[in-house]
């Protein structure tokens, strides 16, 4: 099939599905019935709704490891249910987290010291803990194959020999990592070399340096989490409540000064399009995964699910002022899909999501570097690979909703759904994930070259384990300025091309390989990854 009649084909059984729809959200109660559609204010309405910017930025508590005698840094997590959380002003929601209700501990790894991490299952089903973007063996990746029954503890140890930058952990269980992300389990991972100290940039966490992860949820009118109960979510689930760090549109208090924030896209499907409300310029400093060379100044930063980013922004004359950091969706997003059932409102418009209140002038010092780390310098000597995201596949076209036959345990938080994983529906190279098939294997010590193409109808965040990597080339050209570091997922457009350089430091053999996906969860979950060894 060529890609057009792929597209029409999947606009034409979407289409269908949703007129059968309205007989599918009876019983779902009133937010089941609104599908593609949003409740109350506009979401570009600059009118201030009640609860907007009321309630302060969480910032999670760090973790910087306890030591033992042999200076090795211990580290423990607990995955929890039975929480709850107010994500919503007013409104209580039982919600699963890392050794708290919601959300995780940030963990501060230093560069090259060994660690050793215990990680304990408290929920009634198996999970794992992936580490998004640490170079680590297989065996340590936290994939699927890394399952942790409950009530059971694993303990990998590792050491991270790269660069600082922004990583992040979150569950990784086959056909499972949507809905358990979704009840709240994801938290930052940084890693720290003191290369930003020395370089003048703002590093005092939750003062300076804030860590902001970004996520969007739907609640039912018990003010539980619900997921996968429309026809849309079937191409990722997408809420219509905004929260970062697991509080809806926050406000921080800052200082007149230079503030770094690290953005992480936490969310299952959502891309945001980061802009300031006044047009400000913005200095890109780190992507996914390391610093820049130099600082990148732009107005407005797309980031798909499980991309990062570091800006820093000036606010040394803005004492007094109030900002609003928002998703200029409207601009970018819908042109990202050739369907229209895919975008919903909030992706026609702007999202506001963080108010920042600038204070008086700070004692701290710091400063936006001309340059900061040599840009990385690879060439490609491994084996080559080629991925083309298919997208949704003809044959595997299914409605995949909780209201239909699929419905699985009802053992999330408050009784969520577990989503309706573990359908053949979106591929990579024609093929759906199975646990046991290699679908491609690379060489230990080399830079594999993997050309990755995009045919289907949507954007799809392509993430790799196992690596950070270099985007040689985007449709031919070079990357742009602020995607020229060290990444580990990219978001492909329709119809993209792009060349990445994939150096392989550690082993993953078939017993426990890398995984390569795309990162919105819900395609994740039906299909969309594959497996890789180093060997
Ligand atoms: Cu963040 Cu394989 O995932
Ligand atoms: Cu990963
Ligand atoms: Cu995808």
């Amino acid at each position: 099939m060529n890609r057009s009649e792929d597209i029409d084909d999947m606009r034409r059984r979407l289409l269908q599905a949703f007129a059968a729809g309205s007989a599918l959200a009876v019983g779902l109660g009133p937010r089941a019935a609104d599908a593609g559609t949003v409740r109350g204010r506009s979401p570009t309405d600059d009118a201030v709704k009640p609860g907007v910017f009321s309630r302060p930025l969480p910032v999670p508590p760090q973790l910087h490891g306890q030591p033992d005698a042999q200076g090795v840094l211990h580290y423990a997590l607990q995955a929890g249910s039975g929480g709850h959380s107010e994500l919503i002003a007013g409104v209580r929601t039982p919600t699963w987290g890392y050794n708290g209700a919601l959300l995780g501990p940030t963990l501060r790894v230093p560069r090259g010291k060994p660690l050793q991490m215990q990680v304990s299952n408290g929920l009634k089903v198996p999970t794992t803990v992936h580490w998004h973007g640490a170079q680590v063996p297989g065996k340590m990746d936290g994939g699927p194959h890394n399952l942790i029954a409950p009530g059971t503890v694993w303990k990998p140890a590792f050491t991270l020999d790269q660069p600082a930058g922004t990583l992040w952990y979150h569950p990784h269980p086959h056909t499972y990592t949507g809905p358990q992300v979704y009840a709240g389990l994801a938290g930052f991972l940084l890693v720290d070399d003191g290369v930003d100290a020395q370089l003048g940039l703002p590093h005092t966490y939750g003062v300076d340096d804030l860590p902001l992860a970004f996520q969007d949820r739907r609640l039912d009118e018990a003010g539980r989490l619900v997921y996968m109960n429309r026809i849309p979510d079937t191409l990722g689930m997408k809420g219509d409540h905004f929260l970062v760090n697991g509080v809806e549109q926050p406000y921080v208090n800052v200082s007149a000064g230079w503030l770094r924030l690290r953005l992480l896209n936490a969310s299952n499907a959502r891309l945001y399009n980061f802009a300031f409300a006044d047009g400000r310029e913005f200095h890109v400093i780190a992507g996914d995964a390391g610093l820049l060379e130099h600082p990148v100044s732009m107005r407005s930063l797309l980031l798909g699910p499980a991309e990062r980013s570091e800006i820093m922004v000036d606010l040394r004359h803005d004492q007094g002022h109030t900002l609003v950091l928002r998703s200029d969706s409207g601009a970018v997003v819908p042109g990202l899909y050739h369907m229209s059932q895919a975008v919903d409102a909030y992706d026609h418009g702007r999202i506001d999501l963080l108010q920042l209140r600038v204070g008086a002038r700070s004692g701290l010092s710091s400063r936006l570097p001309v340059s900061m780390v040599p840009a990385p310098k690879l060439h490609a000597d491994g084996p080559e690979s080629d991925f083309v995201l298919s997208g949704m596949m003809h044959r595997g076209m299914k409605i995949i909703t909780s209201a239909g036959s699929d419905r699985r345990a009802a053992d999330g938080p408050g009784g969520m759904n577990m989503g309706v994983g573990g359908h053949d529906l979106f591929a990579i190279n024609k093929h759906f994930m199975r646990m046991n098939v290699i679908n491609v294997q690379t060489s230990l010590g080399r830079t594999a070259l993997w050309r990755v193409k995009n045919t289907s109808g949507m954007a799809h965040p392509f993430h790799v384990h196992g690596t950070s990597f270099v985007i040689h080339s985007r449709n031919g050209r070079p990357a742009p300025a602020h995607q020229r570091g060290w990444n580990d997922t990219i978001l492909m457009r329709h119809e993209e091309t792009a060349e990445l350089f994939a150096p392989f430091k550690y082993r993953a053999d078939a017993d426990h390989p890398y995984m390569y996906h795309c990162h919105i969860l819900e395609h994740e979950d039906n299909g969309m990854m594959g497996q890789f060894t180093v060997v």
